[in-house]
């Protein structure tokens, strides 16, 4: 019998730790190059080690692979590259056993133009699938809806020469979107969910849900009919399962994102797509404006939701979600090289990003762990991996992940020319010198840190079910917020300068208590009711739990 789901309630997934990895380029156990299911399963230990409840796996399905698996051909396999489905189950059972769960991606938006549905429907005007995918006579209808994959594409029309229409895709020519006004459509979106469901997977990490559904004198984005949809598959979860997250890709403003929760009928979490790029702004304006705008600009979410937040993933730092002055700006700074950069966004890893700045990595991770959220760590940032700009589409970002510092990184025995990707291999960031083996035996390598600000993330829930306040000192070099749940207070104190700052806190309301310095556990002078005097080297921050009285 398989092994039951890790404990936790229905809503496990707001104390969860997600780590987001590709089986492709993760560990390769039979030496073609290609990382597979085995390779990962012997590496869960691992990951649970670093203090991971959750793994969120990129698609794993059948694909001819021109957007690296998100063009999906069946959705109803496993990649043969990446074993066979008793593989898969295996490592599900694995991971359980370990206390973790794994999320899988729902590509519903598209399939492949080699998928069987689009093969059929593309093989006549008559054929019954023909309505599954959106067809026009003319390619001007739904004008002024922006393009995404702004580097590739000139149009979301494309043309079919056999049946002479032609086909809306809101990503590459080759991924025609699904008709969901079509409810068979629908049906059998959820007849995938159910299938995966059914073999064991916790929920799903559901890929660009904001273009279901097209209207004409619209975006064609956040349509009230899209929303339907949604709504329509989360009852049809709720009436079969529990305990499942259903979470969404809706790189859309906050208040947009909003209506993805729902009266908490359509999405469980949702990742915040607009704090990522300010939180990368803040640190190099060294003004925590940005940051403290976005968040207090974030509308309440129903209790049983929860953000998505992350520094970096398997696609661009995007820029989509800020203004042109602001994009001008994050290109100047992050991505003097043209190369760095691709459609709306940087190619970049957390560690090239900060220029390998220890100081700044620390910050950056510390914000993802304590700002409201549960976070997603991207594999390889753990240890500070680099990337490949030369690589082609977002393609350098998803490199093998480096085991240690011997043939291919340890990622696969096969010849280096035969891997899926190219390791990274430059004297700064090559697996000689960033690696897993090597940073264990460190005691203070950034991966034993890390897992020392997992385990202190985990200690107090307010991280993740508190609410949150910022206090606002008069140096704006300095931010700092308050994170409670019930009589449990944190104090997070961040210097985003690259210089020594002081900063006077007014705590007035906190009088009386004592803060504890949650890494070493030092107590700080008790506060009273005159501003509260810190000073923080460049980068520096503290956590603190407020002991009352
Ligand atoms: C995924 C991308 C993918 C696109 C099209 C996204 O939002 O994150 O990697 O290229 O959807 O499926």
């Amino acid at each position: 019998m398989a092994p039951l789901p890790p404990p936790g309630g229905p809503d496990w997934y707001k104390d969860a730790i997600f780590y987001q990895l590709h089986v492709k380029t993760f560990c390769d156990s039979d030496g073609d190059g290609i990382g597979d299911f085995r390779g990962l399963t012997g590496k869960l230990d691992y990951i649970r080690d670093l203090g991971v409840t959750c793994l969120w796996l990129l698609p794993m399905y059948p694909s001819p692979f021109r957007d690296d698996g998100y063009d999906i051909a069946d959705y109803c396999s496993i990649h043969p590259g990446y074993g066979s489905m008793d593989d898969f189950r295996a490592f599900l059972d694995a991971a359980h056993v370990r206390g973790m769960r794994v999320i899988t991606e729902l590509v519903l938006n598209h399939t492949s133009d080699q998928h069987q549905w689009f093969k059929e429907a593309r093989s006549s005007r008559d054929h019954p699938r023909r309505d599954w995918y959106v067809w026009s006579d003319s390619d001007d209808r739904y004008p002024g809806v922006r393009i995404i994959f702004t580097d590739t594409e000139r149009s979301n029309w494309a043309w079919d020469p056999v049946t002479k229409q032609y086909y809306w895709h809101r990503f590459f020519s080759h991924q025609p979107d699904l008709n969901f006004e079509n409810p068979a459509v629908r049906e059998e979106i959820w007849n995938v969910m159910k299938f995966w469901l059914d073999v064991g997977v916790d929920g799903f990490r559901v890929d660009a849900v904001p273009y279901l559904i097209e209207r004409e004198g619209t975006s064609c984005e956040n349509l009230p009919e899209t929303h339907d949809v949604l709504k329509f598959l989360r009852r049809r979860l709720d009436e079969h399962y529990t305990s499942k997250v259903l979470l969404a890709e809706a790189n859309q403003w906050p208040e947009d994102v909003r209506h993805y929760f729902g009266d908490n009928d359509e999405f469980h979490m949702a990742f915040h797509f607009p704090l990522m790029p300010r939180m990368f702004m803040a640190l190099r304006l060294e003004d925590r404006k940005p940051l403290v705008e976005i968040v207090e600009r974030t509308p309440p979410i129903p209790d049983s939701c929860q953000w998505g937040i992350f520094l970096r993933n398997h696609d661009e730092l995007t820029l989509e979600m800020v203004t042109e002055v602001e994009r001008d700006y994050m290109y100047e700074e992050y991505a003097r090289d043209p190369v760095a950069r691709i459609n709306v966004g940087i190619r970049r890893r957390l560690a090239p990003l900060l220029e390998g700045d220890r100081r700044r990595i620390e910050l950056m991770n510390g914000l993802l762990m304590s700002l409201p959220g549960s976070p997603f760590m991207y594999y390889g940032d753990e240890i500070g991996m680099g990337d490949n700009i030369y690589l082609g589409d977002r393609n350098g970002v998803r490199t093998p992940m480096q085991w240690n510092g011997g043939w291919n990184g340890g990622f696969s025995s096969a010849d280096p020319e035969r891997l899926a990707q190219p390791v990274i291999s430059n004297a700064l960031y090559g697996y000689q010198a960033v690696n897993v083996e090597s940073q264990r035996r460190a005691d203070h390598s950034l991966l034993n840190w890390t897992r020392r600000l997992i385990q202190a993330r985990k200690s107090s829930p307010v991280f993740s079910r508190g609410s949150i306040s910022f206090l606002k000192p008069v140096n704006h070099r300095v931010l700092a917020y308050l994170r409670a749940l019930d009589r449990e207070q944190v104090l997070v104190v961040c210097n985003l300068a690259s210089t020594a700052q002081a900063v006077q806190l007014d705590l007035s309301e906190q009088a009386g208590a004592l803060p504890i310095e949650m890494f070493g556990k030092s107590v700080f002078p008790r506060i009273g009711t005159s501003p509260y005097v810190l000073t923080l080297g460049p980068y520096e921050f503290f956590w603190f739990k407020l002991r009352r009285l």
